[in-house]
């Protein structure tokens, strides 16, 4: 077990951790994969492969995620009133590569359409969230995202499984239920 915080730490002091080292052990919790969009003024589209997605709260309805402050698609989302968040199947890795990458035009092979706010919504997805902006919070490196969902929509086939990322890999669901 390494970099444990020896128990006479201050919360002020920064752990010297190996940043490597530690980003292993944050890929330790698997997580679904998502993919959030947005639009500027001119109509540009932006999209984003994100793992730091979470629910928030029921009532009101509220989402966050994370980004890391030097992202190309960064000063998009900041300026953004709206987000959508695509959840994605274990068949999109591909998908997942493609917004995973800084492009000139990630949606070009990419399935979708818009919502009403102007905003891509990926096809084949198992979900998704159109939210409003509803709070920036400064996370150190990221930015935190909170958003209030406006509308959502969701797969009810039972055959469609999540796609999984998980140490570093990308994983299919198993059933665990036997
Ligand atoms: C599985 C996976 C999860 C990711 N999760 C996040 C995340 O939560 N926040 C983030 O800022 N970047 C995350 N990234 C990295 C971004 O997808 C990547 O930096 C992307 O290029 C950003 O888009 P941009 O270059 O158009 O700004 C993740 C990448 C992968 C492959």
């Amino acid at each position: 077990m390494t970099n444990l915080p020896s128990s006479n730490d201050t919360p002020e002091q920064a752990p010297d951790f190996d940043p490597r080292d530690f980003r292993n052990a944050l890929g330790h919790f698997g997580t679904g994969v998502t993919v959030i969009t947005t639009v500027d003024s001119n109509q540009q589209c932006y999209g984003v492969t994100v793992s730091s997605f979470n629910s928030v709260s029921l009532n009101p309805p509220l989402v966050l995620w994370s980004q890391v402050r030097g992202a190309p698609s960064h000063q998009a989302f900041l300026n953004s009133e709206h987000f959508v968040v695509n959840i994605l199947s274990e068949q999109q890795k591909e998908v997942s590569n493609t917004f995973a990458r800084p492009s000139e035009d990630k949606f070009k092979d990419i399935a979708h359409h818009l919502c009403p706010q102007g905003i891509p919504v990926l096809d084949g997805t198992l979900g998704h969230f159109i939210c409003k902006k509803e709070r920036e919070i400064d996370g150190g490196d990221h930015v935190i995202f909170i958003g209030r969902v406006m509308s959502y929509s969701y797969n009810t086939s039972e055959d469609t499984a999540p796609l999984f990322f998980w140490k570093g890999k990308y994983h299919a669901a198993t059933d665990h239920t036997s």
